[in-house]
C-alpha cells in the first residue's frame, strides 16, 4: 500500500494524513475483494524497515492503527472476515497486541475471506523465524534435516494456513518487492501501478485483475503441455 506520503504531499498535507486516506483504501479494497469471492487478502501495513522513519511519523502510524483496530473490526466481523497479523508483533506496544489478539480471537471462525495483516513484518524475518523452528525442532530431536522439504518448511512460515497468492499488487510506482511475501510469492503475477495507495479503489483493482486474468501461469510447463487434457 505505497504512496500515502506523496498522495498527503501533493495536497500540502502532513503525511499522516495521506495514511488516514489509506486506510479508507484498506475498508474498500476488503469490502471490495469480499464481495468479489477472493479467499485470501494480504497487506503490508508496516514493514520491520519502517521503524526507521521519523519517530513523529511512527507515532502517527501507531496511534491510526489503534484507532482502526478500536473501530473498524467489529464491521469487518459483520462482513466475515477472518483478520490475522503476520509479523513480530513484539515489537507494539501493549493496547495495540492487545487490540491485535481480540481482533483474531474475534473473527477466527469467519468464513468469507481472510485477510491479514503484515506489521512489522519482512519475508527475510519470516524466513529467518522459520528456520529458527525447524532448528530447535532438530535439536530437539523432533525432526531430522532430510524431513525439511518445501512443504515442511512453509508450514514453519507466517503464512502457513494460506495459499501462495496468486496476485500481487503495488501501488505507489515503484517496481520491487521490498522484502515482502519472498518465499510465497515464487510464482505469483506481479501488477505494478503508479495509482497512490489512497487512490486505490474498486476500478484500480479490477483493472489488475483483469490483467491477472490476461496472464498464462506456467509454473514452468509450456504453453503447450497447459493445453493437453490433464490425463494426458
Ligand atoms: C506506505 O506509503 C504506507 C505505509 C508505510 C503505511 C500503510 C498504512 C496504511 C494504509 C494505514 C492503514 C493500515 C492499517 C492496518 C490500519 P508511504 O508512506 O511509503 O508513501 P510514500 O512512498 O508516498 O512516501
Amino acid at each position: 500500500m505505497d504512496g500515502n506520503g506523496r498522495w498527503a504531499k501533493a495536497r500540502n498535507r502532513p503525511r499522516s494524513f495521506g495514511h488516514q486516506a489509506g486506510l479508507n483504501a484498506l475498508r474498500v479494497t476488503i469490502e471490495h475483494c469480499a464481495r468479489l469471492g477472493v479467499e485470501t487478502l494480504t497487506v503490508f501495513a508496516f514493514s520491520s524497515e519502517n521503524w526507521n522513519r521519523p519517530a513523529s511519523e511512527v507515532s502517527r502510524l501507531m496511534e491510526l492503527f489503534l484507532k482502526a483496530l478500536s473501530k473498524e473490526v467489529a464491521e469487518l466481523h459483520r462482513n466475515g472476515i477472518c483478520i490475522r497479523f503476520i509479523g513480530d508483533i513484539s515489537a507494539f506496544n501493549a493496547a495495540i497486541r492487545e487490540k491485535m489478539t481480540e481482533a483474531e480471537a474475534l473473527t477466527r471462525d469467519n468464513q468469507q475471506m481472510v485477510t491479514n495483516v503484515a506489521v512489522n513484518y519482512g519475508g527475510r524475518w519470516d524466513i529467518i523465524q522459520a528456520a529458527r523452528q525447524l532448528a530447535e525442532l532438530a535439536i530437539d530431536g523432533g525432526l531430522q534435516p532430510g524431513d525439511i522439504d518445501e512443504d515442511r518448511f512453509a508450514s514453519a512460515l507466517a503464512l502457513a494456513d494460506s495459499t501462495d497468492p496468486d496476485l500481487f499488487i503495488r501501488t505507489g510506482g515503484e517496481i520491487r518487492i521490498s522484502n515482502f511475501l519472498l518465499w510465497q510469492s515464487a510464482y505469483t503475477e506481479f501488477y505494478f501501478t503508479p495509482v497512490l495507495w489512497p487512490d486505490f479503489d474498486v476500478e484500480t483493482l479490477n483493472q489488475a485483475i483483469v490483467d491477472y486474468q490476461g496472464r498464462e501461469r506456467r509454473f514452468g510447463k509450456t504453453s503447450t503441455q497447459l493445453q493437453e487434457p490433464a490425463h494426458a
